[in-house]
C-alpha cells in the first residue's frame, strides 16, 4: 500500500484507513483510490473488525480527485478508464464506515465522505463540489448526494458556485453528525465506532443495508425492504440474545450469529 495506511490500533473491533498522500492534499488518484477498495474489501470479510473508520489529516480528508492526472485526458479515455467504478466498494462495503474529517473535503473528497454512514468533523473541516470552478462537474455523486443531503436550492447554489461549507453549516444541513475541535475528531469517531461495534453486527448490517436502500428506492419499496430485513434479523441468535436480556435486565452477548 503506497497512498493509505490501514490499521487496527483502536480497538481489535475497529480498523481505520489513513488516505496518506499528503503534499498533495490526499489528491484520489486510481491507485489510492485502487488500495481503499482493497483494503475495504478485506476488512468487511475479516471477522474481527466490526466498524471502519476512515480518516486522512489534520489539514485535508481529500481536496479531491487528482486534476493533474485527469487535466490531459479526453472523454473516450475517461469513459475507459472509468475511474469511479473503483470507488463503488465504498457504497457496496457491509460493515459502517465513518468518515473522520479534517481540512478540505472536496470535490471527489466531498462525495467520498457522503458515500460513508456517518461522518465526524473537525471545526477546521471544508466541504464543497468546486468542480464548477475547474470546468467540470461532480462524478462521484455530489449532485445526487449533496442533493439528499441539504436539499436542492442549497446543493445547486453549492454546485453551481463551488463555495465551500464551514464544518457548522454542514452539521445544520445534516451532513455530518457531530462538529469537535480538532483534537478531538478522531477520538469521537472512535467512540462512535466502540458504541456500535457492541451491537450485533447482523443487526448493524441489516439496518446499514436498509437505510441506504432509502436513497435508492422510492419510499414503498424501502419501506418493505426495510420490514424484511427487520423480520430476518428474527433468524439470528442474536435477536434472540438482544431480547431476552432486555428483559432479563442484563447486558446482552452477541456472537454476530
Ligand atoms: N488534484 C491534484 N493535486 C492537488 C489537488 C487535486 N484535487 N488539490 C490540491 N493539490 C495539490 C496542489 O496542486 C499542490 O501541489 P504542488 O505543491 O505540487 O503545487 C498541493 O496539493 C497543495 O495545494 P495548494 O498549494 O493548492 O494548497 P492551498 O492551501 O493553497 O489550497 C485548496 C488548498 C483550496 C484545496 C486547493 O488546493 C484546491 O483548490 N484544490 C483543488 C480542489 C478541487 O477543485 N477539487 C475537485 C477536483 S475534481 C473532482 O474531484 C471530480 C470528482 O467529482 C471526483
Amino acid at each position: 500500500m503506497e497512498f493509505i495506511k490501514v490499521t487496527e490500533q483502536y480497538q481489535p473491533a475497529i480498523a481505520l484507513i489513513q488516505l496518506n498522500r499528503p503534499k498533495e492534499l490526499n489528491a484520489l488518484n486510481p491507485q489510492l483510490m485502487g488500495e481503499v477498495r482493497d483494503a475495504l474489501q478485506q476488512l468487511d470479510k475479516n471477522d474481527e473488525v466490526k466498524v471502519i473508520i476512515i480518516t486522512g489529516n489534520d489539514q485535508a480528508f481529500a481536496a479531491g480527485a487528482d486534476i493533474k492526472q485527469m487535466a490531459d485526458k479526453s472523454a473516450i479515455d475517461m469513459q475507459i478508464m472509468d475511474q469511479f467504478s473503483t470507488w463503488d466498494q465504498i457504497r457496496k462495503t457491509k460493515k459502517p464506515i465513518i468518515a473522520a474529517v479534517s481540512g478540505f473535503a472536496l470535490g471527489g473528497g466531498c462525495e467520498f465522505v457522503m458515500t460513508c454512514d456517518m461522518v465526524i468533523a473537525s471545526e477546521t473541516a471544508k466541504f464543497g463540489q468546486p468542480e464548477i470552478k475547474i470546468g467540470t462537474i461532480p462524478g462521484a455523486g455530489g449532485t445526487q448526494r449533496l442533493t439528499k443531503a441539504v436539499g436542492k436550492a442549497k446543493a445547486m447554489e453549492l454546485i453551481l458556485t463551488g463555495r465551500f461549507l464551514s464544518a457548522q453549516e454542514a452539521h445544520f444541513y445534516g451532513l455530518v453528525n457531530k462538529v469537535v475541535p480538532v483534537e478531538m475528531y478522531m477520538h469521537k469517531a472512535v467512540e462512535l465506532a466502540k458504541e456500535i461495534a457492541q451491537m450485533s453486527p447482523v443487526a448493524v448490517q441489516l439496518a446499514k443495508e436498509a437505510i441506504n436502500r432509502s436513497f435508492e428506492t422510492q419510499l414503498d419499496e424501502g419501506l418493505m425492504f426495510e420490514r424484511k430485513n427487520f423480520y430476518l434479523t428474527f433468524a439470528s441468535e442474536d435477536q434472540k440474545e438482544g431480547m431476552k436480556a432486555f428483559i432479563e435486565k442484563r447486558k446482552p452477548v452477541f456472537k454476530g450469529k
